[in-house]
Formats: structure tokens, C-alpha cells, sequence
């Protein structure tokens, strides 16, 4: 069976995409901004990831047997009384024609995140935690997955949002929406001095049920804005707001780091609660998370260190962005088929060698095919240069694994710097080490394979003077676990910046120019690589020199 699943529409839509399993297994996956270089792709249908799909798996909407679509739709449009859209009209809209609407199911969001996190875990039973803004109304759900059942049971939900509680103190910080992730970067720099007046506006009982100050009326349409301006409201009783970018950690600065800090401790404590109490009432070891509050390592390291914890496993997509496999997922396991395979990230677009020799010689750059390509990158960035790789199949998520990233040296804390201002972002901000997973204990504390670049670890004490560059402040690290079996031609790569440095790290970021998304093509990872700055780029195979210094 083949199944579609998408996510995006023209109104409440951000990071949508395409997905298609064929048999239970994942064949490919995509997202809309990488295709229409807007990052988030905000209230956009996937037709170039539909399209995309049909293209480079030779097929067409009429070998599909069922199209998933990641929200509830006709209960979402029935509660805030809008004009209910038939399954006609809808097929219509997203695929031209109104004849594929008896393949078009509907699935409820938090049942696709939920979908999207635990059958590609790997777990046979897991405790599935979904935390993102707001679903239909459902904000955070709790599920127990049983494969053998081929089932998820929910076990308890709420439309109080973690997710709106982080995204206003991200907002009153004077970030934007969306730049979560700074605020937790932030958070280290910070204590968590506020976290006594947090608790009192949110909190979780020991039975992990979530408890808030305040309710928002359910109106059935996204009560994201009126959410955010209650807890802006709020929070200004405990410290005023700010506005304007943050440079510098300046003592000025400190008391909004504080206000991170104390939000990330609140966070903390309510996952931490809703984990050990269903774990333990429930006699489950494993956690899948998804939502766009999964993306949040930190609380995923947390989380890992917690006794009744033995594995974590964060769909690479936990934001919106996983939602078309999860809807996808969903439909199958309706269906009663079994849904099985790894959630290896690499499920984009490709370009193989003669597709990148054709576009550099139109260009005519200076460019040379690498005798040994993994040993040239690794020379190139252990001589401090600066390497934009380009290779193999896109990343499926916000995080760029290995394939659209920018390599560097880890050991100094000058290449942050550099690497910092070249992409344009903050300098207090930390880099990302990508490890060999054979040696990720002798560096880290955890021993966690992390794929994905989900959970943060503590960097062991005795090697953070090698590490100098992905060391955050507080001692930690996003870690991505670099395996043969997931990334092949990455893993080469560190495996032989190790044996010219006796470091088995590189720092990964991903390959993008600020605010726009991760490249997809070779014109795109040029232009990137070039408005940057960079040293070389590398694709497939070849070597680009950018620039004669
Ligand atoms: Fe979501």
C-alpha cells in the first residue's frame, strides 16, 4: 500500500511537507520550505513536495491508495463554525482534480506527532509524550505505544501549551516567534531565580497532570495569539520586556538569561513529572517525544539522565515538519499494516556526481575531483579552513546531520567565534559536535546513540579544552552520535580528521544562509557557501575553492 502523507494548508500552516510510505516503509520525506526557499513554508499547501515525491519515485496520485492529511480538518473548521470543505473540494485545492477525494483521510495532529515518534523509535512499548503550540485545541498529549498491538492508547491530554509558555518568555526576552531555540541557548547563561513565580502560574502534580493559572476559552481557531498575550501580561509582573537583538552577555542581559534559565528549570520539572509517573504506573523504560517542544535538547538530555529512562527516542522531525509521515504512519497502522523501519534522517532529493559536474563547469569555478574525498574535507578543516558539505540525500528535519552542513574544527574556542559571525548568529551562541559514536564516552556523558542531534550531554571535564569551540557554557553539548550505518560517507569524513588530530569531533551546522532554509540544490549550496564567506564547498566528490586566501 501506498500512502501519502501531507501536511500545509493556506491558513494556521507552517512547515509543512510530503511523506510516502510504501508498505510500512519510509521511502521518502521532504519539506516544503527546502523547495520554495521559505523558511517554515507558513501557509502553504506541499505542491512541490508532492510533486517531487511523484517525480523521483516515478509515480503519480493515481498509484496512491491513500492521501493522510495531518490535521482533523472537518472538526477543526466545525468548531470555530468556518465553512466545512468537502473531501471534493479539498482534493481540489491540493491536487487539481476532485476525483482522488475517496483516497483523503484525516488525521488528528497530536495522533501524527504521536505516529511520527513512536513507530520509527524502534521501542516495542514506549511512553509517547507530544508537546508542541496547539493541535485542533489539544496542546500536550501522553500515549503508551505497544508495537505488537500495532496501537497507540492515549492516556492524558490538555490544551494547556507548553509550547505558548516557551514561546512568550521567548518573546519577552525580545527574540522572535520561532527562535525557541535561542531562549534555551540563553538559558545557560542564566539561573533560575524566577522559577519560584513560574511555578505558581504553571506547574504538574506528582500524577503528572498539568496545571495553569489561567484557561483560554476554546474557540476552535488557533488561540496561539490571545495565549502568548495572556502570558506576555504575566510575565511582565515579573520582569519587564524587552526588545532588540541580544550580542553580547552583558550584565544588563543576565536577568532575561535568568528568566530563560527559570522557564527552562519549569519546563524541566513538568516533563519530568509527566515522564516518572507514567513510566513507572505504566512499566515502561522507553520515551518517544514529538511536538516542536521535542526539538527542546536540553529538557531531552534531562529527561535521558532520569533513572526510570533508559532510552529516548526524538523523531529528527518532532516540529510540524514530521507531521506528513506521522499522518502517514497513522493511516497504516489504521489500516492494520505494520509500519517498520529506521528513522534514518535522510529522505530528501539527491544530485549524483555527473548532476554537480555539469553545474560547475556552467559556472566555471575553481574546482578539482578529490582523489580521496572524506581525507581532503578533513585535511582542509583540521589547517582551520571553513567546509560546506554537500552530499547524499537532504536531511528530514530542522537539523542538518552530515549532509547539508558546514564542518569545522572543534578544538578552539576561536573557530565559534569565526564560524558565529560568518553564519551571522550570535556569538554567544553554541555549536553542535558531530561525534563518532565508538568513541562518544570518552567525550561525553552520555551514551545515548543520538542520531539526530536531539539530546545535549554534559562534555566530559577532562577533554572540553579539545573541545573549545562546541563547549556551551553551562558544560554541554547537542550531540549528533555519527554512525557507519546512518551516515557512511560523514562518518569517513570524522574518522579521518581523527587520525590527523586525535579528535574524533567535527563542529556541525547547518548549511544555510541566516533565515533561510537548509539548501537543497548546488546552486543553492554556492550561493550560500559564497554569500557566507566560506573556505570550500564539497560536493559529491569535488572540491570548491571559494576565495584565494
Ligand atoms: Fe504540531
Amino acid at each position: 500500500m501506498k500512502i501519502l502523507g501531507i501536511n500545509g494548508w493556506i491558513e494556521r500552516g507552517h512547515d509543512g511537507g510530503a511523506a510516502l510510505l510504501e508498505d510500512g516503509k519510509l521511502k521518502f520525506a521532504i519539506e516544503e520550505e527546502r523547495l520554495i526557499g521559505i523558511r517554515h513554508a507558513y501557509d502553504r499547501i506541499p505542491y512541490e513536495s508532492i510533486r517531487m515525491i511523484c517525480e523521483k519515485e516515478k509515480i503519480s496520485i493515481e498509484d496512491i491508495n491513500i492521501i493522510a492529511i495531518g490535521w482533523d480538518y472537518p472538526n477543526l473548521w466545525k468548531m470555530f463554525g468556518a465553512k466545512f470543505i468537502s473531501k471534493k473540494e479539498m482534493s481540489k485545492v491540493i491536487l487539481g482534480t476532485e476525483k482522488y477525494a475517496d483516497k483523503i483521510m484525516y488525521v488528528e495532529h497530536h495522533i501524527a506527532h504521536a505516529c511520527s515518534a513512536f513507530y520509527p523509535s524502534g521501542f516495542e512499548k514506549a511512553l509517547v509524550l507530544v508537546i508542541d503550540g496547539q493541535g485542533e485545541y489539544i496542546a500536550t498529549s501522553v500515549f503508551l505505544g505497544d508495537k505488537k498491538k500495532n496501537k497507540l492508547t492515549k492516556l492524558y491530554e490538555t490544551s494547556i501549551s507548553l509550547g505558548y509558555f516557551y514561546a512568550a518568555v521567548t518573546e519577552h526576552i525580545g527574540f522572535f516567534s520561532g527562535q525557541e531555540g535561542k531562549t534555551m541557548g540563553l538559558a545557560s547563561y542564566g539561573k533560575p531565580v524566577y522559577a519560584k513565580q513560574l511555578r505558581k502560574l504553571i506547574s504538574a502534580e506528582d500524577n503528572g497532570v498539568i496545571k495553569c493559572a489561567f484557561s483560554v476559552a476554546k474557540k476552535g481557531k488557533d488561540e496561539e495569539e490571545e495565549t502568548i498575550a495572556i502570558w506576555r501580561n504575566l510575565l511582565e509582573d515579573i520582569i519587564p520586556s524587552r526588545e532588540g537583538k541580544i550580542e553580547e552577555i552583558t550584565s544588563d542581559i543576565i536577568p532575561y538569561a535568568n528568566l530563560a534559565a527559570s522557564a527552562q528549570k519549569v519546563l524541566e520539572e513538568i516533563l519530568i513529572k509527566i515522564v516518572e509517573y507514567n513510566c513507572k504506573k505504566y512499566n515502561v523504560q522507553n520515551v518517544a517525544i514529538a511536538g516542536g517542544v521535542g526539538l527542546n535538547c536540553a529538557a531531552s538530555g534531562i529527561l535521558s539522565e532520569l533513572t526510570c529512562v533508559d532510552k529516548i527516542f526524538t523523531q529528527p522531525a518532532a516540529n510540524d515538519g514530521g507531521i506528513s509521515l506521522g499522518a502517514a504512519i497513522a493511516a497504516a497502522t489504521q489500516k492494520n499494516e505494520k509500519v517498520d523501519f529506521e528513522m534514518i534522517p535522510y529522505q530528501g532529493n539527491e544530485f549524483n556526481e555527473e548532476e554537480v559536474l555539469q553545474f560547475l563547469r556552467d559556472g566555471n569555478y575553481n574546482y578539482h575531483k578529490a582523489e580521496n574525498f572524506p581525507k581532503e574535507i578533513a585535511q582542509l578543516i583540521s589547517e582551520g579552513k571553513i567546509v560546506a558539505v554537500f552530499q547524499g540525500r537532504l536531511e528530514f528535519g530542522p537539523r542538518a546531520l552530515g549532509n547539508r552542513s558546514i564542518l569545522a574544527d572543534p578544538r578552539s574556542a576561536e573557530m565559534l567565534l569565526k564560524l558565529n559571525t560568518l553564519k551571522g548568529r550570535e556569538v554567544w551562541r553554541p555549536l553542535a559536535p558531530a561525534i563518532l559514536f565508538e568513541h562518544q564516552t570518552e567525550y561525553f556523558s552520555s551514551n545515548q546513540f543520538s542520531p539526530y542531534m536531539t539530546i545535549n550531554s554534559r562534555v566530559i571535564e577532562e577533554v572540553r579544552n579539545n573541545l573549545g569551540a562546541v563547549t556551551h557554557v553551562d558544560g554541554t553539548a547537542r550531540i549528533q552520535s555519527v554512525s557507519k550505518r546512518y551516515n557512511p560517507s560523514f562518518h569517513l569524513i570524522i574518522e579521518e580528521f581523527y587520525k590527523i588530530t586525535g579528535v574524533p569531533v567535527v563542529i556541525n551546522t547547518s548549511f544555510n544562509v541566516k533565515g533561510e532554509p537548509i539548501v537543497a540544490t548546488p546552486k543553492e549550496a554556492m550561493d550560500s557557501a559564497m554569500a557566507m564567506n566560506l573556505d570550500y564547498l564539497a560536493m559529491e566528490n569535488y572540491i570548491i575553492k571559494l576565495h584565494n586566501n
